[in-house]
C-alpha cells in the first residue's frame, strides 16, 4: 500500500502537546486498520520564526503543497506578538498560497455533551450544524490596509467568483445533509454583504429542495445561543465566520473539542482545530487532546477515504465523554496524556456502543 505523506506543522503553546497526543493516536490506529503513512515536521508559526527566521518558512510551503494532507494544531502568542511577521500572518499565508478558501467548523452537540453545555438541555439537544466560513479573502485580506498612529485602514473585500466559490460547497453540503442553508450577512450596511446575498440569492436557484434563510449576523449571534437546533449549513464571510465559530463551539462546553478541515481547489487540504495556542495553560500537560484528535479523524475520513479509522476514533472519543476522562475544559481532571492514552485503550479494546454515529 502506497504511504501517504502527512505534513505535521506542530506550532506554538499548547500546539505541540495536542499533536503529540493526535499523532499517538493516528499511530494506534494505523497500527489496528494496516494505515501506511509519513510524517514530515515543518517550522510553522512562532516555531518558524524561532527555527527558520519567518512563521511560513519557504520549505514549509513546498513541503505542504507536496502533502497528501496538512495537519496543524495551533501558532502564536506573545512572544513573537511583536514580530513584524506575527505567526498568525503564516497562518493567512499559508491558506492563501494553498487556495484554502473553505473552512468547515462543526458543532455537534451529542447527548453525553449535554450536561457541559452552558446552555439549558431542550435548548441544545440534537443540535448538528456546520459553519462554512470563507477563508481567503473578505476582511482579512482586503487591500489597502494601513496602519499609523493617527489612523488605520481594513479593507473588505469581496469579488462575485469568490463569493459563488464558497456559496457552491455550502449548497452542496446541504444537499447532502439536511438541505438546510443559512446566509450570514451585514447587508444592511456593507456593500460586500449587499453581493454575499445578492450571490447566495442566484446560486439558491440552482437548489431547489434547499431551504435558504438569510440572518444578519449580529441577530444570527444571538439565534445561535437562543436556538442552535434550527441550523444546517451556515454560510459566513471570513470574519463573521471566524467570530461565531468560536460561539458555536462554546455551546457545546468546550472548543478544545472542535476540529476543522480546510479545503480549496488545489486538492491538499489543511486539517485544525479551531481553537488557538491557548498560551494561558501551555507546559502544564492539562490541554483538550480532543479538538486535535478529532482533526485527526476528520482527516482520515475526508483525505484518506478511511472512514473506518476515524469512526473508531470518534467511538473512542464519545467513549473517554461518557467515562467522565476528560481535561479541566470539559469538567473533569485527566491530562492530556491520560485522555489519550485512554482514548488509544479504547480503540484496541473496540467498543460497540457509539458505533454509527456521526462524525
Ligand atoms: P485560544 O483559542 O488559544 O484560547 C481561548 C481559551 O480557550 C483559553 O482560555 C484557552 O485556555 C482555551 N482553550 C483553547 N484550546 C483549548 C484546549 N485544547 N484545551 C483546553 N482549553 C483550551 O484563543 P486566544 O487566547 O484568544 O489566542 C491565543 C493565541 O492563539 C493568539 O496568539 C492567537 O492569535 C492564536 N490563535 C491561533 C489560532 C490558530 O492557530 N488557528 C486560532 C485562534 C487563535
Ligand atoms: C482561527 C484564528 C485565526 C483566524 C487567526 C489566528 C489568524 O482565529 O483560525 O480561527 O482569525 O482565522
Ligand atoms: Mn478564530
Amino acid at each position: 500500500m502506497e504511504k501517504k505523506k502527512i505534513v505535521v506543522l506542530p506550532g506554538d503553546g499548547i500546539g505541540p502537546e495536542i499533536m503529540t497526543a493526535g499523532l499517538k493516536v493516528l499511530e494506534a490506529a494505523s497500527n489496528k486498520f494496516d494505515f501506511k503513512y509519513e510524517l514530515d515536521y515543518q517550522p510553522f508559526g512562532g516555531a518558524g520564526i524561532d527555527e527558520a527566521g519567518d512563521p511560513l518558512p519557504e520549505q514549509t510551503v513546498i513541503a505542504a503543497k507536496a502533502a497528501d494532507a496538512i495537519l496543524l494544531s495551533a501558532i502564536g502568542g506573545p512572544k513573537w506578538d511583536d514580530c513584524p511577521r506575527r505567526p498568525e500572518k503564516g497562518l493567512l499565508e499559508i491558506r492563501s498560497a494553498l487556495g484554502l478558501f473553505a473552512n468547515i467548523r462543526p458543532t455537534t452537540v451529542e447527548d453525553i455533551q449535554i450536561d457541559r453545555s452552558p446552555l439549558k438541555a431542550d435548548r441544545v439537544q440534537g443540535t448538528d450544524f456546520v459553519i462554512v466560513r470563507e477563508l481567503t479573502s473578505g476582511a482579512y485580506f482586503g487591500e489597502p490596509r494601513s496602519l499609523a498612529d493617527d489612523k488605520a485602514i481594513d479593507t473588505i473585500f469581496y469579488s462575485r467568483a469568490e463569493i459563488e466559490r464558497i456559496m457552491k460547497i455550502g449548497f452542496d453540503m446541504a444537499v447532502k445533509r439536511s438541505n438546510h442553508v443559512t446566509i450570514v450577512d451585514k447587508s444592511n450596511v456593507l456593500a460586500t454583504s449587499k453581493l454575499w446575498r445578492q450571490i447566495a440569492e442566484e446560486v439558491a436557484q440552482s437548489y431547489p429542495t434547499v431551504t435558504v434563510d438569510y440572518r444578519y449576523v449580529d441577530a444570527m449571534a444571538m439565534a445561535i445561543i437562543a436556538d442552535p437546533k434550527q441550523f444546517d449549513v451556515v454560510i459566513t464571510p471570513n470574519l463573521f465566520g471566524d467570530i461565531l465559530s468560536d460561539e458555536a463551539a462554546e455551546i457545546t462546553g468546550s472548543i478544545g473539542q472542535i476540529p476543522s478541515v480546510s479545503a480549496g481547489s488545489a486538492g491538499v487540504n489543511l486539517y485544525e482545530p479551531i481553537h488557538g495556542s491557548a498560551p494561558d495553560i501551555a507546559g502544564q500537560g492539562i490541554a483538550n487532546p480532543i479538538s486535535m484528535i478529532k482533526t485527526v479523524a476528520m482527516m482520515l475520513d475526508q483525505s484518506f477515504d478511511r472512514s473506518d479509522m476515524a469512526q473508531a476514533i470518534i467511538t473512542a472519543v464519545n467513549q473517554v465523554i461518557e467515562d467522565q476522562v476528560v481535561t479541566a475544559d470539559m469538567g473533569g481532571e485527566f491530562g492530556t496524556a491520560a485522555v489519550t492514552d485512554k482514548i488509544i485503550e479504547f480503540i484496541n479494546g473496540g467498543t460497540a456502543q457509539w458505533e454509527q454515529r456521526s462524525l
